[in-house]
């Protein structure tokens, strides 16, 4: 009979090699659509996020990240069922065709640019729950500064997730460079009484946000 540890051993074998196929295939992540609009997700995040929302139905949704605006319909769409929440999705690229939706906000801008953040920042006192998702640029310098600007703004209960924490060989793209999770990792370290990692939105075993659902707590 194999050891807990042999058994957990295997489970975390069995679940990077799965992630990483999920992440290399081209007919996964990159042809994701919600309602025909691209959305550059793993389908179980977005049913966590799902999850998320529902519980903790936050008024604001602050997406860093739009690319082609699939991401930001999709939380809209949660919110029209939940019949509450607005969302606003900051980008550098304004894309063409972007999904139009009276709960969607586009901005256009860096999410670090201090204009950007004044607008985020007077958006969420006008509100009670902020949830914060960052998606931009995964380099661990700018994934940090989004971390120290957007991190308190989230009300407590609610979520800060950081995407693709996978990346540099967590266990995808070993060659990627300190990105998201040395960002995570250095933010908790600095703030270590903001937010707590909560592994159980890992629970289907494959996320591209490992570590990175974090809940505010003070
Ligand atoms: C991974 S895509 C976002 C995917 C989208 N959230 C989805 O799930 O469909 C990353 C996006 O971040 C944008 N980006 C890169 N650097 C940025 C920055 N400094 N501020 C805001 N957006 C940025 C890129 O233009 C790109 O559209």
């Amino acid at each position: 009979m194999p050891t807990r540890r042999a058994t957990e051993r295997r489970k975390r074998s069995v679940e990077s090699k799965f992630t990483n196929l999920y992440y290399d295939d081209p007919s996964t992540w990159r042809a994701t659509y919600w309602f025909g609009v691209h959305t550059a997700k793993c389908p179980l995040d977005l049913w966590i996020f799902q999850e998320i929302i529902s519980e903790t139905r936050p008024d604001l949704i602050v997406e860093a990240g739009t690319h082609k605006g699939g991401s930001a319909h999709f939380l809209a769409s949660i919110c029209d069922i939940l019949g509450n929440g607005e969302v606003v999705t900051i980008d550098v690229i304004e894309q063409p065709d972007r999904p139009q939706h009276p709960r969607v906000t586009y901005l256009r801008g860096s999410s670090t640019d201090p204009e950007v953040a004044a607008q985020v920042r007077r958006r969420a006192e006008a509100v009670e729950r902020v949830m914060v998702i960052l998606d931009s640029d995964h380099s661990e310098a700018h994934v940090f500064d989004e971390l120290c600007q957007f991190g308190p703004l989230v009300t407590p209960g609610c979520y800060l997730i950081v995407e693709d924490t996978i990346v540099n060989g967590n266990p995808v793209l070993p060659d990627f460079g300190p990105g998201p999770a040395e960002a995570v990792d250095r933010y908790l370290a600095q703030e270590p009484s903001l937010f707590v990692v909560d592994r159980s939105r890992e629970k289907f075993h494959l996320t591209f946000n490992s570590g990175g659902y974090l809940r505010k707590i003070g």
